[in-house]
């Protein structure tokens, strides 16, 4: 592999790798490359992008030195429902980064719908699309984890690896996050998908708490209940009714050991 690192990380068997130094998105790269019929597990890493995605239309801050890495799944692994899959992808993010020792005395915890925090921070983001517009052929699992940066001004608390007294490069991350995920799968396709929703759900941050929650065209305050079988947030609101909301930005009480509650900004690199 061209300008590859000069060591590869150990994927799980079966698993493939395609390294760039640099991209536009590897989120894009993995569904060019499922349009054109190539099919997965296929990693898609690179040192940096030019035009990294974050959710809701928003770019991803993707200088060198953090880790940008798109699962490509075909269809035939990824049979079943995107929510599913989105628990899944969580629960791997949440268990790489949990591994490191040195965040041992760290809490950390996912944040709806799927970002990782800790002590209260985001410190990866993931972002999943479809290729196929009528009928997903395969889907692109993007991971941005923040290891020796992060970006600076954005307005949420916001931390990488590195500040925490982990020191890794990009590929150690892959790798442990390539092994969660691999053992995440199989235990969905022994079809215990409810293991996984309540894993999923018990490392939720603002469980029980009053949190905000911004919608495309409103705002929302209520008691965060939990998430349901369709990866809606639950919601009750203070007369006592439940919604249910399938995409929005959720503003946590605390909003981070380090710092207040801050406002969303769609403009944010982050
Ligand atoms: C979010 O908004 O929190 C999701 C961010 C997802 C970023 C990752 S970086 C690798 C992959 N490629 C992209 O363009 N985006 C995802």
């Amino acid at each position: 592999m061209p300008g590859a690192p000069d060591k590869l990380p150990a994927l799980p068997s079966g698993h493939r790798l395609a390294y760039y130094r640099s991209i536009d998105s590897t989120n894009a790269e993995a569904l060019r490359r499922a349009a054109s019929g190539e099919g997965g597990p296929l990693w898609i890493w690179a040192d940096r992008q030019t035009a990294g995605r974050g959710r809701r239309g928003r770019a991803w801050f993707s200088p060198p030195g953090n880790l940008y890495a798109s699962l490509l799944l075909s269809t035939t692994t990824a049979s079943r429902n995107l929510t599913e899959i989105s628990i899944l992808a969580g629960l791997a993010a949440f268990d790489a980064v949990a591994g490191f020792s040195a965040l041992r005395d760290c809490q950390l915890a996912l944040k709806w719908p799927n970002d990782l925090l800790v002590n209260g921070a985001k410190i990866a983001g993931l972002l999943i699309e479809c290729e196929g517009s009528v009928r997903p052929q395969a889907l692109a699992i993007g991971f941005g984890v923040n290891v020796n940066q992060h970006p600076d001004g954005v307005p949420q608390p916001v931390t990488d690896l590195s500040r925490h007294g982990v020191e890794v490069v990009p590929g150690e991350v892959l790798e442990r996050l390539a092994g969660a995920f691999a053992s995440w799968l199989e235990t969905w396709e022994r079809g215990s998908i409810d293991a996984l929703h309540n894993a999923w759900v018990s490392r939720l941050s603002g469980l029980g708490e009053t949190v905000t929650v911004r919608l495309a065209d409103d705002t929302l305050t209520g008691r965060l209940l939990g998430v349901d079988g369709n990866g809606g947030l639950t919601l009750q609101q203070a007369d006592g009714s439940v919604r249910v909301i399938m995409a929005g930005d959720v503003f946590l009480p605390s909003g981070g050991r380090d710092g207040a509650e801050r406002e969303p900004n769609d403009a944010s690199p982050f």
